[in-house]
């Protein structure tokens, strides 16, 4: 099948190239984000191939219709991004790939937790700087602390257990309970009693309306002061001005995001050379208790692999049966 690969960077480039060894698909990359103004360079493709930050709004969905495009095969797990209805009316499969490394997302959200507690990166720099004052760095023994879990899938899963393995009191929110962390003692909880007990906040569920703003001023409020929260889910989980204003009183005690709610304009690219456009954002980069990476919690060797051979074998399914291996339907929200 003819694929048009919209946000190609080289190293997924690499991964389909290699996953695509032995199915033929014919693909073509590109570096532009997927939006009202680039779907048309979909012309004559089959399949768009699309990632986190590219639009597949209705208006966007309608342009790769008229293209002839049958099916989006996502390059990620979530697809809040896909008006899946509008996908739909237009007769275009959605395909996602459900899990291709959960540890590399858990391990991240636990890389930003231990940075910034034992604030590593602070260290980093002092030390190359001449600088072995302590003060500042100041930390806390995760052993016995409350670790609250929102979102057990895949992912959620993954973290519960290597918190465990820290010696955490773990506890989860979830319309789902997985029994076998329930075994492992890990205690389920209504979202409100988790973010009112919880030591450090681990997001790791979906962007859905129910969970957008999950954490807002009112829920902030019940939270224990010096709260640690590590986004690894969706920006819009988080009401980002609300945190600011939870960072600005103290009662945030430090804030790990690899997602942002406006990320869409930021991340991905190198912007080194000109000024943040987000005052949002620039502010939220202004406290030492913040730690940002550019979504890059599913960026390892092992994840983009599988990430290119779900994708590649989501398109082959397609052209054999009509159906991709992990077609995501409206109901499917
Ligand atoms: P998953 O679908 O396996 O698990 C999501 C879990 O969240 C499910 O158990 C579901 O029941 C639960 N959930 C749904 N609504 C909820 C609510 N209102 N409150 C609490 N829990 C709720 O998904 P997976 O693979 O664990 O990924 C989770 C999210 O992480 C994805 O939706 C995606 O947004 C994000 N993600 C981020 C990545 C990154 O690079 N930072 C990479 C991959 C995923």
């Amino acid at each position: 099948m003819q694929i048009t690969v919209f946000s190609a960077k080289p190293y997924d480039r690499q991964s389909l190239d290699a996953a695509n060894a032995g199915h033929g698909h014919r693909l073509t990359y590109l570096d532009l984000r997927l939006t009202a103004e680039t779907a048309e360079l979909a012309h004559r493709a089959d399949v768009v191939c699309a990632f986190v930050n590219d639009d597949m709004s209705a208006p966007v969905l309608a342009i790769l219709a008229r293209c002839g495009v049958r099916l989006i095969a996502l390059r990620s797990a979530g697809f809040n991004h896909v008006d899946l209805d509008a996908a739909k009316a237009a007769g275009i499969a959605v395909a996602r790939v459900p899990a291709y490394s959960p540890n590399a997302v858990a391990e991240h959200a636990v890389a930003l937790i231990l940075t910034l507690n034992r604030k590593t990166h602070r260290a980093y720099n002092r030390v190359r700087d001449g600088n072995f004052a302590l003060d500042g760095l100041l930390g806390f023994d995760l052993v016995g602390k409350t670790v609250g879990i929102v979102g057990t899938g895949q992912i959620g899963q993954v973290m519960a257990r290597i918190m465990l393995g820290f010696g955490c009191h773990v506890t989860a929110a979830d319309p789902y309970p997985n029994d076998d962390l329930s075994a492992l003692g890990v205690a389920y909880l209504p979202a409100a009693d988790l973010l009112r007990q919880s030591d450090i906040i681990a997001l790791q569920c979906p962007l859905t309306p129910e969970t957008h703003h999950l954490i807002n001023d009112q829920t902030i409020a019940t939270m224990k002061p010096g709260v640690m929260i590590a986004n690894t889910s969706r920006g819009a989980v988080i009401d980002t001005r609300a945190v600011i204003r939870g960072l600005k009183t103290g009662h945030i005690g430090a804030l790990g995001l690899d997602v942002y709610e406006e990320e869409a304009d930021l991340f991905f690219e190198d912007k080194s050379q000109t000024a943040i456009p987000d005052d949002v954002f620039a502010r939220l980069l202004t406290f030492p208790n913040v730690l940002i990476t550019g979504h890059q919690g599913f960026f390892t060797t092992e994840a983009l692999s599988a990430i290119a051979q779900t994708t590649i074998a989501n398109v082959t399914s397609f052209q054999d049966t009509g159906q991709p291996v992990h077609p995501v339907s409206p109901k499917a929200r």
